[in-house]
């Protein structure tokens, strides 16, 4: 009904020489009611027509306000990369505008990392000796320096983002996590005020293949009800997070780790009541093999769907909020020029309706910066996908609503907006044909705010300039507030 009241044009205009493909958000913006229809783009005698429709009388789902978080890996603080760039004014602006959020500081060098105070690390400059040094096939411990350490903890707090920070569980005698590089880490810490949340080791169903190690899934538990115990000793850390175990993905085909969904029920046997949240973490793809097309391929984003399923299944009554603690597009660091481009744009807007959509309540995107899947280049420069994160950080709302209508190609997520009274609708097309998508459910409104991001899929800038272009059709503050920070760091 609204559909035939509120159509907007998108005029289509390609830029680059391969723009197949479109990332849409569109928006919603309204006082008390609302309607919304979007539009992506109509040309050609064949259209695929979709018509959806939002429920909007019950939230499905309410995920965390730190939702959409960033991770930033421990071998970035092996290989001097903290110690060098944390404390980049550049940096804190860029990654407060992704605020509210985690900082995840962890990963597969989590678990060789020691706490060092007065460790007077020099880094090496040779990229041979870092390689040697920050690989997992290295199985020397590295020294954490307090300098790091306060650059981080400063950092987080600039950037107004929260530490989750991953303890080295392999410090360990007699088969029993060793705690007292943490007692260290906790004293030193607390004296300083910083708040932190906390995990303890890195995919440990793998610890086999990666270190020739094996902990099982009930040891596992119980080294995490000492980190409890040792967290209530402290006041200050009481209260904090603990999440774990931070199993990998589950895959189809019996692999070199151990299952993840066996390891988190033993572990959730032991260890239910010590943390507050069940973390794994997921990739849709291995980097070293992925292709253009697993980026817009329905199967490829649905392996998600069922991975959350996995780990549902495996909780086994067990009641806890759940966390994609580590997540990107593909595995092994990410897949060169594709991860860091903005075909990579499908994989991560999908990956954050589709888990909100099914209960996931925080979604932590590996990685700020390092690998080819990073949010911003080596220079401290966004990528597509930070970009695509600042929109989306702007725009959708905590409350998860019901889509009917979407297909496998044309996907349509919608949550309550970030603002009061709104709803946003954010979705992809991945068909071959032009789609015309109406929206119903919604009752009519004077306002619709809409953003077509459409690129060329290999483009590494800023996201390109539809996004600017399509602000105009209605002026709103937020297309103002928008505007107004990306003008600022063009600035920077
Ligand atoms: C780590 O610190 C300890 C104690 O200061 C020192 O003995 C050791 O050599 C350091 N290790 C590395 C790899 O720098
Ligand atoms: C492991 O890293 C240390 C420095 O932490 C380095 O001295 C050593 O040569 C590396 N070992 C291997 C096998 O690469
Ligand atoms: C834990 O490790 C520390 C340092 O390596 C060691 O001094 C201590 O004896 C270990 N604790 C236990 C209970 O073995
Ligand atoms: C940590 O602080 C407590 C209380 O001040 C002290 O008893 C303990 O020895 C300290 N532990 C370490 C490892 O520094
Ligand atoms: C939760 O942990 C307790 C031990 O703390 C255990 O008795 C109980 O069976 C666990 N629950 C589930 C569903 O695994
Ligand atoms: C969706 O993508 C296809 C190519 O994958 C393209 O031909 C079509 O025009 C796009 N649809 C819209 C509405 O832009
Ligand atoms: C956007 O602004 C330009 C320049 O002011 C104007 O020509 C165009 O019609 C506007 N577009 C919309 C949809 O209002």
């Amino acid at each position: 009904m609204c559909g035939r009241q509120l159509l907007y044009k998108h005029d289509g205009k390609r830029q680059g020489n391969d723009t197949r493909l479109l990332v849409t958000i569109f928006v919603c913006l309204v006082g008390g009611v609302l309607v919304c229809v979007g539009f992506w783009h109509i040309a050609g005698t064949h259209t695929n027509a979709v018509y959806v429709t939002v429920l909007t009388k019950k939230v499905l789902q309410i995920v965390d306000e730190k939702f959409l978080s960033l991770g930033l890996d421990s071998s970035k603080i092996c290989d001097g990369w903290v110690n060098r760039n944390i404390r980049s004014e550049k940096l804190v602006k860029l990654a407060n505008m992704l605020s509210p959020g985690y900082l995840r500081v962890g990963g597969t060098l989590a678990d060789r990392l020691v706490f060092v105070p007065d460790s007077d690390t020099r880094y090496s400059s040779l990229e041979e000796d870092l390689k040697e040094k920050c690989t997992p096939q290295n199985t020397s411990f590295f020294n954490m320096s307090a300098s790091d350490w306060i650059g981080l903890n400063e950092f987080a707090q600039n950037a107004q983002l929260h530490l989750l920070f991953d303890l080295n569980v392999l410090l360990r005698t007699d088969s029993q996590w060793n705690d007292s590089n943490a007692r260290v880490l906790l004293n030193f810490s607390d004296k300083r005020d910083y708040i932190i949340n906390w995990q303890l080791g890195n995919e440990p169903n793998a610890f086999r293949h990666v270190f020739g190690i094996s902990v099982p899934g009930e040891t596992l538990g119980h080294d995490f009800n000492n980190l409890r115990e040792l967290l209530d000793e402290y006041p200050r850390y009481k209260k904090s997070i603990l999440i774990g175990p931070d199993v990998t993905r589950p895959v189809q085909r019996v692999s070199l780790e151990e299952s993840p969904t066996l390891y988190l029920s033993e572990f959730l046997k032991v260890a239910n009541s010590s943390i507050n949240a069940i973390s794994w973490h997921q990739y849709y793809v291995n980097g070293r093999k992925a292709k253009l097309s697993d980026f817009v391929k329905p199967h490829v984003l649905n392996i998600l769907s069922w991975q959350i399923s996995a780990i549902k299944a495996s909780m086994s009554g067990v009641t806890l909020p759940m966390w994609l603690s580590e997540t990107s597009s593909a595995y092994g660091g990410g897949a060169p020029k594709l991860s860091d481009r903005f075909v990579a744009g499908f994989m991560w807007l999908d990956k954050l309706g589709l888990a909100a959509r099914m209960g996931v309540s925080v979604v932590i995107r590996q990685s700020l910066i390092g690998g080819n899947y990073a949010l911003l280049d080596d220079l401290m420069n966004p990528l597509p996908d930070w970009w695509l994160s600042v929109l989306y950080k702007q725009l959708v709302g905590r409350g998860v609503l019901e889509v009917l209508g979407a297909t496998e190609h044309v996907r349509i997520y919608s949550h309550c907006s970030r603002h009061e009274n709104a709803v946003t609708l954010f979705g992809m097309n991945l068909s071959n044909l032009p789609s015309l998508i109406t929206v119903s459910g919604l009752p009519t409104t004077s306002r619709v705010l809409t953003y077509i991001l459409t690129c060329d899929v290999f483009s590494r800038l800023n996201m390109c300039c539809s996004m600017k272009r399509d602000c105009n059709l209605t002026q709103t503050d937020l297309c103002h507030h928008f505007n107004h920070k990306l003008r600022t760091l063009q600035n920077l």
